[in-house]
């Protein structure tokens, strides 16, 4: 399986706060790879690291075999890499359609497809021809003309998830996918990564305090604690690490083992 995603040594500090503090993990192509840790443990940071958001301050990201380290967030885009925000990031005051029309404008923008023909009528069918695709597969179908404002939370999460897919991604990065959802939502957000992973071929990079979800997806997983790595491995090497058990999961490991 080849390494598609390699983080090493990576360094962040916010002013003299260090938060994230010579990290280093691999995903392979077609891992759903998932960073755990508690609330402040630099899963949002890693991320941000990760797509270009914000710069690490030493240490290296590779993307593909390059060094992205340098690069800019939309110069990641460009090579292939997408995101989720752990707080939805739409535009409220357009559609549902047109946020998704928007996201599949900048990706082909970005990749230079169709360039330069951009205003033409016919293309703009076409983008909506498959922004319409793109809603079917989220299952917002029904909610293509409403203003994104007001879709429950859920929806948002949904339409947010389809935004980062409409860049078609090679590298999926979900941060907090079910963040305050009831469970119904939870479970069908669960659902749908999985159905979306095995139709687009993807890999996810996920982080998710729900460890059911987690389990349900994750074939590897990274623990993060106060910015440094605790552990890398599969669900069974994490949930026997007994530094985990100790100093995070516990209990709740055991019990979601039932
Ligand atoms: N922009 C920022 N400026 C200063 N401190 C930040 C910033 N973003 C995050 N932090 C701090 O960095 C630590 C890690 O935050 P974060 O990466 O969001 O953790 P997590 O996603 O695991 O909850 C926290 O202590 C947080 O307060
Ligand atoms: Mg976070």
């Amino acid at each position: 399986m080849s390494t598609i995603l390699e983080v090493s040594d990576v360094h962040k500090s916010y002013g003299s706060l260090k938060v994230i503090k010579g990290v280093t993990f691999e995903v392979a192509k077609g891992d759903t790879f998932a960073i755990i840790g508690p609330n402040g443990a630099g899963k949002t940071t890693m991320f941000k690291v990760i797509t270009g958001e914000v710069k690490r301050d030493s240490g290296t990201i590779r993307y593909k075999g390059e060094d992205v380290s340098d690069k800019t967030e939309f110069e990641r885009v460009r090579l292939g890499m997408g995101r989720t925000f752990q707080v939805a990031r739409t535009y409220p005051d357009v559609t549902v359609l047109d946020n998704i029309v928007v996201a599949i404008e900048v990706r082909r923008a970005a990749r230079n497809e169709n360039a330069p023909h951009w205003y033409n009528v016919s293309l703009r069918a076409d983008i909506v021809a498959e922004a319409e695709e793109h809603l079917r597969d989220l299952g917002l179908s029904d909610k293509r003309d409403m203003e994104a404002r007001f879709l429950s939370h859920g929806d948002k999460k949904r339409l947010e998830l389809g935004l980062a897919l409409a860049g078609m991604p090679e590298v999926l990065m979900l941060d907090e996918p079910t963040a305050g959802m009831s469970p119904q939502d939870r479970h069908a957000t669960t659902e749908l990564i999985l159905r979306l992973r095995e139709e687009k071929k993807m890999t996810v990079v996920i982080t998710e305090h729900d460890m059911d979800v987690i389990f349900e997806l994750a074939s590897r997983i990274l623990v993060l604690n106060h910015g440094e790595a605790l552990a890398v491995g599969t669900i069974e090497e994490i949930r026997a690490n007994p530094l985990v058990q100790d100093v995070y999961l516990g209990k709740e490991m055991y019990s979601a083992e039932g």
